[in-house]
């Protein structure tokens, strides 16, 4: 059989469809309608891209003259016309016959077309001669229903008609060559058959049957029975071994045209077939029925080739072998998904009809199958080895051992071309899989055997589409329709189970495999270099899989077919199905790398490892990382971005600081700083944040860890860059009440600078309250008059002066200072005393001066140890507690994160 596959490309709906063409470049199908019209239409974007109103009658023939960019009609009123196809411009009308055109043939190469008409004659037209009509060929009774030049011999066609008869005839002479009797009724259609090997044309007749001719002898080598009406259309496919057929029962059917056997038989229930086109170099066929018209595309998509070791190439052209060599290629600069500049050389024809040919494993041997049959060549000369009829074959891994299927339950095994056991498998046969064991699948699942002695190894219940061993046999990719798995073969363990018997079930060894993995992949072709499985996908991406992760090689733009690999040429190489071979890079080096990493074997990673180039350690080193391996994989990376990343994760302070000094940004510093607080190492956290300019960061480590020195610090830098939260809190922690009021005063916060006064340094509250009525004159004058200053009006004020007084007891005193953690179980807690009780009676040593204010710089004294929150308050209790509650706002996670505005927010509560 066969196996076709026949895909619906395009459906389109119209009035009847008389006739049908296909455009030999551009994705176009004409089609000639019973109601006048004429239609093109692009069948990969499935739209009506030109339509042509040729008249209201009939249009039977529509042909395309590409290299004129020209659509011919042949209508029901008897004219030809001719269009321009880009412009829409009809260039050429004119009467051609006196009744009903029914055919147009296009010679390929003169500028000639021959008509067909009810009024039973044929012209010759030629376009150079202003289409003057250069011949008549008469000799039919009846209308001329199809026209066909020969393939083989331009000068020669053929007309097919309703007085019974098919006639052959020369371009240059007016009467018929000879003529075809043998159908009972008349002839609609007619097509010669292209190949080179049989002098065949074949017809289709209102008998219902379609005959094939010999036409060097005249004779009828075969009927084709089978349709259930007249029979319409006929055509010889110009590549695939078939021979279309349509009827106006409104199937089409498919035979074989070698065996005659009817393959299959399509109804797309579109009624009556009328017209059939099928081109040379494409699959796809054009069908025309009375509801419109429909594409196929038939054949099998994957090409028939095979590349062994060293880089020679078989393919199958249609039933041609030919062959291609890489090394002829010589050191041409080849670039990745370039074609290849091959030089093809012929090898002969093939008996069969090649769908599938593939090397054995040491490449001195190549299969051919086709039409249920085999026959092994030499791979050097071509030379038939043995044959056989077979529904599949397969290489065993030793090389002089096959497999074929011969029917669905029995497989045989052959060694040096000699049959060495013939078997039912228990399930049946209805694939069969070479490599390291045999494969047979059944519908129970697939079963591995021996190819030894055929015993059962392990059965599987998974229905695999291909199977793809390892060289080593360690590793086997079992693909099915919708994923692929990799399993690990125990061959010791399978061993040691057949010298014990010990876990042996039906079902095989049950120790024979183990699942490594299960990938949601489409797998259409693989291979294996060492242990990294290379394959293309469903979704046309060269990938490959090793250990768990997929690496994507490079996005196909059409379906590729893996060929090979030459580990010579750091190439993989690959063919689409128009025979075109071209190559992707891919590093042995790498594949090695990864293979022993898989391994374990890291003396062998490492003597690998400087034969990687440097720009391809980054992804070698990505690699280690997915592996677990992020030690090693810090080594061998040179991306900075990863390996500050790996330094991170594997807590690599040293490493990941330098690269934090070479990259020079924020965000690296940010994270190191992370790194370095998890790890206690404060003293680089510290530094980490000032380059990452975090100064919320860093007055949550001052204040944590109590460091008086990085306190002021960090005071200074925050006022410098304005970070006036941060600014103002260092000061005020570290007691230094003057700063804090002149930031606030700086800033313009002149309220909020009179509150502080007024609670901590009564003495500058009367300086404050009048730059803060300036300020607010400036806006309302009158709210500005009604700001009391308290030295003014100390009745409004009560306590001013004790207040005053307090003051300078606790400068002088240094009670307000801050003092050593140490000190603290001997200090009274602020919130227990009352520092106006305390300065009761005491004497200021100098004049307290209202007016001046006192901004003389006080040392700090900082506690190494923690800090012990602001200093003691010089108010009412009630308004101490309202500071705290304005305080207590300040959540110092808030001010962690400096991306808010920290000013607006604080000093705004
Ligand atoms: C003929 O049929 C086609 C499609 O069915 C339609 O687009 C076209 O307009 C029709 N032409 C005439 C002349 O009726
Ligand atoms: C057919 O035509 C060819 C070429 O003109 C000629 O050689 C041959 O004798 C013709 N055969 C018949 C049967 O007329
Ligand atoms: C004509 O040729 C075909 C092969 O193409 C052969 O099968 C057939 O027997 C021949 N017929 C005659 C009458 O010679
Ligand atoms: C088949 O052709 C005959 C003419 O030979 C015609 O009368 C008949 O209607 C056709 N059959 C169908 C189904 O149209
Ligand atoms: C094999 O080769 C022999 C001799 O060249 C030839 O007679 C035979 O037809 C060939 N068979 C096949 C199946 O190719
Ligand atoms: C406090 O910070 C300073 C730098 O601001 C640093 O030099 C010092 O080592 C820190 N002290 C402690 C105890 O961490
Ligand atoms: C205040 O502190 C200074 C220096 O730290 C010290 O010389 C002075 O004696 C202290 N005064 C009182 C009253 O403790």
């Amino acid at each position: 059989p066969l196996r076709l596959d026949i895909k619906r490309k395009l459906t389109a709906r119209s009035d009847r469809v008389k006739s049908v063409d296909l455009h030999p470049t551009e994705p176009w199908m004409l089609a000639s309608l019973y109601n006048g019209s004429v239609c093109v239409w692009n069948h990969e974007t499935q739209t009506l891209v030109k339509t042509f109103e040729v008249c209201d009658l009939p249009v039977r023939a529509a042909k395309f003259v590409a290299r004129k960019n020209w659509v011919i009609t042949g209508a029901d009123d008897m004219q030809i016309r001719v269009f321009n196809y880009n412009t829409l411009e009809r260039v050429h009308i004119f009467e051609a016959h006196s009744d009903y055109i029914r055919c147009i043939a296009v010679h390929p190469t003169q500028p000639y077309i021959l008509t067909s008409s009810d009024d039973m004659l044929i012209k010759l037209w030629d376009w150079d001669k202003k289409w003057s009509c250069s011949q008549v060929f008469e000799g039919h009774t009846h209308y001329v229903m199809q026209i066909v030049i020969n393939p083989k011999d331009n000068n020669q066609f053929a007309s097919a008609s309703l007085d019974r008869t098919i006639k052959v005839w020369q371009l240059g002479s007016s009467s018929p060559n000879f003529t075809l009797d043998g159908h009972e009724k008349g002839v609609n259609c007619i097509d010669y058959y292209s190949g080179g090997d049989k002098p065949y044309l074949i017809s289709g007749a209102d008998d219902r049957l379609v005959k094939i001719w010999d036409y060097q002898n005249k004779t009828c080598v075969q009927t084709l029975e089978g349709h259930a009406q007249n029979v319409s259309c006929v055509s010889f496919h110009p590549e695939l071994p078939i021979i279309i057929t349509g009827s106006e029962d409104g199937t089409v059917r498919i035979w074989h045209s070698s065996t005659y056997r009817l393959e299959s038989t399509l109804n797309y229930g579109m009624e009556r077939v009328w017209c059939v086109a099928s081109l040379r170099g494409s699959n796809n066929v054009a069908l025309g029925y009375d509801e419109g018209s429909i594409i196929i595309k038939l054949g099998r998509e994957e090409p028939a080739m095979s590349m062994d070791a060293s880089g020679k190439i078989i393919w199958a052209k249609h039933s041609e072998i030919q062959q291609a060599n890489l090394k002829a290629m010589g050191d041409a600069e080849i670039k990745d998904g370039e074609r290849l500049p091959l030089a093809v050389k012929d090898m002969g024809s093939c008996e069969i009809y090649p769908q599938t040919i593939q090397h054995n494993p040491n490449g001195r041997f190549v299969v051919v199958c086709g039409d249920g049959e085999y026959i092994i060549y030499t791979a050097m000369a071509l030379r038939n080895k043995s044959f056989g009829s077979a529904q599949e074959f397969a290489w065993a891994h030793d090389s002089s051992e096959y497999a074929i299927r011969e029917s669905n339950s029995v497989v045989k095994i052959f060694k040096n071309f000699k049959e060495k056991k013939s078997f039912k498998p228990d399930f049946g046969a209805e694939g069969i899989y070479g490599g390291f064991l045999l494969g047979v699948r059944s519908v129970n699942g697939l079963a591995f055997y021996d190819w030894e002695n055929t015993e059962l190894i392990r059965r599987i219940e998974i229905q695999p589409k291909h199977i793809f061993w390892s060289d080593s046999g360690e590793l086997v990719c079992i693909a099915t329709e919708e994923s692929f798995f990799i399993l690990k073969y125990l061959a010791d363990k399978v061993a040691a189970a057949q010298e014990t018997h010990e876990g042996v079930t039906e079902d095989g060894i049950e120790d024979a495999f183990e699942v490594l993995g299960e990938i949601q992949e489409i797998v259409k072709t693989g291979l294996w270099v060492g242990d990294c499985f290379i394959y293309t996908s469903s979704v046309n991406r060269l990938n490959y899989y090793v250990g768990g992760e997929i690496v994507t090689i490079a996005h196909l733009d059409r379906t590729m077919y893996l060929l090979g690999y030459i580990p010579k040429d750091n190439r993989l190489y690959l063919g689409d199905k128009e025979l075109n071979i071209v190559s992707y890079s891919l590093l042995v080096s790498v594949l090695e790398y990864q293979t022993a990493v898989m391994r374990r074997d890291f003396s062998m990673a490492d003597k690998v490892l400087p034969t990687i180039p440097k720009e391809q350690r980054t992804r070698v080193a990505h690699f280690l990382e997915k592996q677990g391996f992020k030690q090693q994989a810090l080594a061998v990376s040179t991306d900075p971005e990863h390996r500050f990343e790996l330094a991170l994760q594997l807590g690599e302070l040293k490493i990941a600081y330098q690269l934090a000094v070479e990259a020079e940004s924020e965000q690296k510093w940010k994270q190191l700083a992370e790194l370095a607080i998890s790890k206690c190492q404060f003293g680089l956290a510290q530094e980490c944040l000032h380059h990452a300019q975090d100064y919320g960061g860093l007055l949550l480590l001052a204040t944590a860890s109590g460091n008086a020195t990085m306190i002021n610090k960090l005071a200074e830098g925050a006022e410098k860059d304005g970070k006036n939260n941060v600014a103002f809190m260092t000061y005020f922690l570290q007691g230094k009440l003057d700063q804090s009021l002149e930031l606030l005063i700086k800033t313009g916060r002149l309220p909020e600078a009179a509150f502080l006064a007024r609670t901590y340094l009564p003495n500058q509250v009367s300086r404050v309250v009048k730059l803060w009525r300036e300020s607010l004159s400036k806006i309302n004058q009158k709210a500005a008059d009604s700001l009391a200053d308290p030295t003014e009006y100390e009745n409004l004020f009560p306590g001013l002066r004790e207040a005053f007084v307090a003051e300078q007891y606790l400068k002088e005193t240094n009670l307000s200072k801050l003092r050593p953690a140490r000190e603290y179980p001997l200090i009274t807690p602020n919130e227990e005393r009352s520092v106006l009780e305390e300065a009761k009676g005491f004497e200021p040593s100098g004049v307290v001066a209202l007016e001046e204010s006192s901004l003389k710089e006080e040392p700090a004294l900082l506690p190494e140890r923690p800090v012990v929150g602001e200093p003691a308050p010089i108010k009412s209790q009630k308004s101490l507690e309202e500071l705290e509650d304005d305080l207590d706002n300040l959540d110092l996670e808030d001010i962690d994160t400096s991306d808010i505005n920290l000013d607006d927010e604080f000093l705004e509560d």
